[in-house]
């Protein structure tokens, strides 16, 4: 069990983010391959793995920081929660279950901090890379030990990008018009889609219907390695209320400066010509 650090301040909570996102990592390694899977009434797959790290990541965070809030995506409406306190910790116990589920790679263990609704610190952990993504706010990002910057860069050809089927009206046109461009990669974790965004992997990230859960860890990565992250529209994401928040869609667009802005005139229907690239 951890001990509460001797101030609350960030650095101890990015240590302990960090901690228990490879604390669930580590769990969920021990159920790989092997999760006893279930279907949920909204027909969204949990694991008995996603239940033992939610329940665990729990414990942990309620022995070490009493006073904090706690948001799981699967510790249920009737846990005592907190989520007026000014610290909301946000768990994705396993983001990626539908991989994780069918012994896929592309999952990770997902563990946010929000202060006042907006992103403060946060880590998610991809325990079969051995990629723990980090960042605190006005600190910086990193993955493992090295620091995340990113450099903007026109899309391209060449560029990478991540957007969320299904499309339950038909793929829009800015969609097609992505296909057309583009190169198209979807691993199954938006939260590490997010965290490859930050490392300029993936041009851009389109999602219409995250949740909070799904990239309360990735949002510090995104922001501090320089990149980043509005709803769909542009208008910022953040701050969001965690209280009373039950999984309702969050669409999103996130990239470096440069990408996030080209994707974003796609997205306004102001897209014409590439401007670059
Ligand atoms: C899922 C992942 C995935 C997305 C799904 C989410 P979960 O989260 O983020 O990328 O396409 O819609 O539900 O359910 O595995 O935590
Ligand atoms: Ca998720
Ligand atoms: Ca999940």
């Amino acid at each position: 069990m951890m001990r509460r650090e001797p101030s609350d301040d960030g650095p101890a909570r990015l240590a302990a983010a960090a901690r228990l996102a490879r604390i669930g990592g580590r769990l969920a390694l021990e159920h790989w391959t092997r999760a006893e899977i279930s279907w949920k009434s909204d027909d969204s797959m949990v694991t008995d793995a996603d239940l033992a790290i939610q329940a665990c990541l729990d414990q942990e965070i309620a022995a070490a920081f009493p006073d904090d809030g706690v948001l799981g995506e699967e510790n249920g409406a009737s846990a005592p929660r907190r989520l007026e306190a000014t610290y909301v910790w946000v768990v994705d116990p396993i983001d990626g279950t539908n991989n994780f589920g069918r012994g896929i790679p592309g999952f990770s263990v997902s563990v946010g901090v929000l202060r006042y609704g907006r992103p403060f610190c946060g880590a998610v952990y991809d325990p079969l890379a051995g990629q723990l993504w980090s960042a605190l706010v006005g600190h910086g990002a990193w993955v493992n030990e090295r620091p995340l910057r990113l450099a903007p860069a026109p899309l391209s050809s060449r560029s990478l990008f991540c957007a969320r089927t299904p499309y339950r009206d038909g793929a829009p046109d800015f969609v097609q018009r992505w296909l057309s461009r583009y190169r198209l990669r979807r691993m199954g974790s938006t939260a590490l889609h997010l965290c490859y965004a930050a490392a300029g992997a993936l041009a851009f990230v389109h999602d219409q219907r995250a949740t909070l859960w799904d990239i309360a860890g990735a949002a510090p990565v995104v922001i501090e390695a320089g990149g980043v992250l509005t709803g769909e529209r542009g208008a910022p994401l953040f701050p969001l209320d965690p209280d009373g928040y039950q999984g309702e869609p969050i669409a999103l667009l996130a990239g470096d400066p440069l990408a996030h802005d080209q994707a974003l005139r796609d997205l306004l229907g102001l897209g014409g010509a590439a401007r670059s690239g």
